[in-house]
């Protein structure tokens, strides 16, 4: 129970932080603002802030920096699902259990909100209440660029449109792009406030490698055996649009023991933290077991 309520601290505290980070406007442009934090404030997860500010406090950093640093993340994130939700990409009518952005507002509003909600992410780092030393800020705003472009997020999702075909090797980079490398990013974010060493660096990020891969996995197993309402997001899409996962490519019970595999891999990555690690090691089963 611990863990679960630490995640709904963090979701909390993120929730609140971006409340202010993302101000209505007056004028016309306020339906920007308002889709925007429709997104942005609507019931996540927040398993990225988390990652951060349990990584943040391994670090022993205070939270209200790493909290800003969650927020890009959370900014980043809402807007790769207003995105990823447009017709032309996955068509989705539902996301966190409400109608999606370009459903509630407009397709035109939609992608104007998730281009905002990306630049707002950087103008958050770049802000010196992020950090005080610039060279850190800097560093944080390129990694954070790197996880959500081409070669990152939309590196991943461009794949993903095109459609990978009967290559599993193919199929765990897109994973990796699409939705691994921001949550790499929650990790990277506060190692770099915290100037880690390399050792600790190099151990966490291979734990956010396969951190990623299996969050994806379980969101293609949810996909296919998980129920709309509970999801809060339409279920069984995957294999009616022939998408490439997996689920779809192994079958939901050879892609569950990988994922036991990569789970287990995941763990040993954290072995050199000891009991520093613990709710980290514990959002694995959690990432696992997760049912939304
Ligand atoms: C959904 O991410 C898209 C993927 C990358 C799998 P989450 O499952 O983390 O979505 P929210 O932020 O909690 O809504
Ligand atoms: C999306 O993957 C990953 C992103 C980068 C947004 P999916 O398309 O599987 O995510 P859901 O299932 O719509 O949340
Ligand atoms: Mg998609
Ligand atoms: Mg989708
Ligand atoms: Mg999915």
């Amino acid at each position: 129970m611990a863990l679960e309520r630490r995640i709904a601290e963090a979701a909390d505290l993120v929730t609140v932080a971006l409340d202010e980070l993302l101000p209505r406007a007056e004028g016309p442009e306020s339906r920007l603002t308002e889709a925007m934090r429709y997104a942005a404030l609507g019931p996540g997860k927040r398993l990225r802030t988390f990652f951060a500010i349990e990584t943040g406090r391994m670090f022993d950093l205070d939270d209200r920096p790493v909290l800003r640093a969650a927020c890009a993340l959370e900014c980043i994130q809402a807007y790769s699902l207003i995105h990823d939700d447009l017709p032309c990409m996955d068509d989705d009518d539902m996301r966190r259990g409400r109608p999606t952005v370009h459903k509630a507002y407009d397709e035109a509003t939609a992608v104007l909100a998730g281009d905002a909600l990306q630049t707002v992410a950087f103008e958050i780092l770049a802000h010196p209440d992020t950090h005080k030393d610039g060279t850190v800020r800097a560093e944080m705003v390129l990694r954070l660029a790197q996880a959500a472009g081409a070669k990152g997020m939309c590196g991943g999702q461009m794949i993903d449109m095109i459609g990978v075909r009967d290559d599993l090797g193919a199929v765990a980079r897109m994973q990796r792009l699409k939705t691994g490398a921001l949550i790499a990013a929650a990790f990277e974010l506060p190692l770099i406030m915290a100037h880690a060493g390399e050792a600790e660096r190099h151990a966490l990020m291979a734990f956010a490698q396969d951190l990623g891969l299996a969050y994806q996995i379980v969101d293609d197993l949810l996909d296919a055996e998980g129920e709309s309402a509970v999801l809060g997001k339409a279920a069984g899409k995957d294999a009616a649009r022939g998408k490439a996962n997996y689920v779809t490519l192994l079958g939901a019970a050879a892609a569950r023991e990988r994922l036991g595999l990569i789970a287990q891999q995941a763990k040993s990555h954290l072995d050199p933290f000891g009991p520093r690690a613990e709710f980290l090691r514990a959002s694995v089963d959690f990432v696992l077991e997760r049912r939304n």
